[in-house]
């Protein structure tokens, strides 16, 4: 990677640099990253500690979102992923630039609300995620699969699977278009930033499912580090930059609060029942159907009426 420029920070890992955007990324390589992310400002006239212009025209903020835009895709690896976080009105319109030099894979909507009601207008409930790849198909892709959807309160499922129960995977639901699962950043603990940090789930579920250990991921608006945390923690490479770097300093000396909360996302992901749920049924007394199969610990498959010596005998029924 072609950089004469000084770290603010290096991690067994990473680079962080703090750096105007358009000049750092005019410093990377061509075709040099694997997954490119940006949840850049929204143009929202909200107060940055970074002093930017957050009330441009609209022609002006498409324009700087063009120009860096374009320079991500130069970075990016034949095959490589970029991911566009914004609002749909500005999705839109950056989308379909996007489309004129990458491969559009997907919108997914992610149910955050971020606004208030607006009289006449529908209430705004989703951010939009954009997905490209370089070229015709992804180099890597295998998204995680999420556990079946129950209530908070006694653990049953949302949803009936009907006759299709011991047909469901063990590892869990295949991962759809539209992603309800992510709480916004509430936390004391986890929240290190105002309101713009993203939700680490979000950004784990990102770069597990486009970038392996070792691939180098890129987010060129710092903010409080999420994309760096996930990276590091997860063992890919990772640069960006930011012009106000104190919080991600701050967060990265901080990192084993991130880390257990990480461990905790990634304990249910890839599973077809939460413990937390499962934990909730024993004590609704709501047994499980035998027909789901099962991962156990150890990571060989079972149905629950196979299972002895743990709680899970408690949730079989001949349902
Ligand atoms: C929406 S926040 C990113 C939040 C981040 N994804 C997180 O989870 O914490 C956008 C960030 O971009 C930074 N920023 C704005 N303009 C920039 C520029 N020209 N170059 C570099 N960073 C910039 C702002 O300081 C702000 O922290």
């Amino acid at each position: 990677m072609m950089m004469t420029m000084i770290p603010i920070l290096e991690t067994p890992h990473g680079r962080l640099f703090q750096a105007d955007c358009l000049d750092f990324l005019g410093s990377l390589d061509s075709e040099s990253v694997d997954l490119a992310f940006a949840d850049p400002p929204f143009n929202l006239g909200k107060e940055y500690s970074s002093k930017i212009d957050d009330n441009r025209s609209r022609e002006a903020y498409l324009y700087w979102c063009v120009r860096w835009l374009d320079e991500m895709v130069r970075s990016l690896k034949p095959g490589g992923a970029l991911f566009l976080w914004n609002l749909p009105m500005w999705n839109l319109q950056l989308g379909a630039h996007l489309a004129s030099k990458l491969t559009f894979r997907h919108w997914v909507a992610v149910d955050l609300k971020y606004s208030l009601p607006i009289k006449n207008r529908l209430y705004p409930s989703h951010y939009s995620l954009l997905y490209f790849v370089k070229g015709e198909k992804p180099a890597v892709f295998h998204p995680d699969r999420t556990p079946v959807p129950c209530c908070r309160h006694c653990g049953g499922e949302l949803r009936d699977y009907g006759g299709y129960k011991d047909k469901m995977n063990p590892e869990g639901v295949s991962l759809s278009d539209v992603w309800t699962d992510i709480s916004p950043v509430r936390h004391a603990k986890y929240k290190k930033r105002r309101a713009n940090a993203l939700p680490l789930k979000l950004m784990d579920r990102i770069v597990s499912m486009a970038s392996d250990e070792g691939s180098l991921v890129l987010d060129p608006f710092g903010g409080s580090g999420t994309t760096y945390v996930a990276a590091e923690l997860t063992r890919r490479q990772w640069v960006g930059c930011e012009l106000e770097c104190s919080a991600i300093l701050d967060r990265f000396d901080r990192i084993d609060l991130d880390r257990e909360h990480l461990a905790d996302i990634q304990e249910d992901k890839n599973t077809l029942f939460t413990d937390a749920d499962l934990e909730r049924r024993v004590r609704a007394g709501l047994p499980l159907s035998p027909k789901y199969k099962l991962k156990s610990k150890d990571g060989r498959c079972t149905c629950p009426s196979m299972t002895s010596s743990s709680s899970l005998e408690l949730f079989t029924s001949d349902v």
